[in-house]
């Protein structure tokens, strides 16, 4: 794994923006990829966002290893996280979003209706890493062109307001939110599902880390997609990626045999999968 070069001027500014915009919404809607659901979540947003609400909904549910996905939404709900799963592919899945998020916000929502307020609105801001479906959901929750602005506290100039629901309205995070982990298996986990992009690690890396954890997880879906055999699943990953190179056709290509898996693994070639293991204590 190649370390990841961070421009400190570039992080501490959009820090400052992400905090100062924080100070404007009443809950974080924090988009993770359902099959690495704690690798994908950034570190920085809830050092930020300090006591605020956090909905996190996991993305590409449809991807993900469901009984996983189950135990990682209890897993979440002890850590006092309110988590959904959703795909993002289907519309009629995403009104839940907004109704979770009355759930979530029910009392600060009943005192300001106590007020008068007969429709309180829900402000939100949206952060995610890259590639784990945010532009999808503001793309097809947003309605159209309605873009709220106005005089009102809490709106400064720059920030757009997007209407999102009969109550929600979202702000999208400033710039992109890269992930940041000193863990290289987490690096290899956001490598393979594609939230780093693929000019920061060694192919060759993630796909031995795939192998050891497709043979011990979901070795089927191996002898399903490549046919690898019962002696081939006890072989250590990088003799089983010299004899998957060679199966394939890519003589002794080894490169082109990691790029295809990677390509097959984030296509849900390989079945449905998730990276990151749920604590003994949520079984
Ligand atoms: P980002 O803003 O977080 O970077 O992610 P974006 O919405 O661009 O989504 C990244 C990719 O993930 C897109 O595919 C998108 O279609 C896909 N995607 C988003 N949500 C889901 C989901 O719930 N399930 C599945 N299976 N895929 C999802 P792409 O390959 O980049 O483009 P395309 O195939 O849509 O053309």
């Amino acid at each position: 794994m190649m370390t990841i070069q961070w421009y400190p001027g570039h992080m501490a500014k959009a820090q400052k923006q992400i905090k100062e915009r924080l100070k404007a919404v009443d809950l974080i809607l924090e988009i993770v990829d359902a099959r690495v659901p704690e690798s994908s979540i950034n570190p920085m947003i809830a050092e930020l966002g300090q006591n605020k609400p956090t909905l996190l909904i996991m993305n590409k549910a449809d991807m993900a290893d469901t009984k996983r996905t189950q135990q990682w939404i209890e897993t979440f709900k002890k850590r006092g996280i309110t988590a959904i799963a959703l795909d993002a592919q289907h519309k009629s899945k995403l009104p839940q979003i907004e109704k979770v998020a009355q759930e979530i916000l029910a009392d600060k929502l009943a005192k300001k209706r106590a007020k008068g307020i007969l429709n309180p609105v829900i402000r939100a801001m949206c952060v995610g890493v890259p590639n784990v479906g945010k532009s999808t959901i503001l793309n097809r929750l947003v309605q159209k062109n309605i873009a709220v602005t106005g005089n009102r506290p809490g709106v400064t100039k720059n920030q757009q307001w997007l209407k999102a629901g009969q109550s929600l309205e979202l702000l999208d995070t400033p710039g992109v939110l890269w992930p940041k982990f000193e863990d290289p298996a987490v690096g290899n986990k956001l490598a393979l599902t594609g939230a780093i992009s693929d000019a920061i690690y060694h192919p060759d890396d993630v796909v031995v880390y795939a192998l050891d954890y497709f043979k011990d997880f979901y070795p089927q879906q191996l002898v399903k997609e490549y046919h690898v055999t019962p002696a081939e699943l006890e072989m250590p990953a990088p003799d089983l990626i010299m004899a998957l190179t060679k199966r394939l056709g890519f003589k002794e290509d080894y490169d082109r045999f990691c790029m295809k898996f990677i390509t097959d693994a984030r296509k849900g070639k390989l079945g449905r999968f998730t990276l990151d293991i749920v604590p003994v204590e949520a079984h």
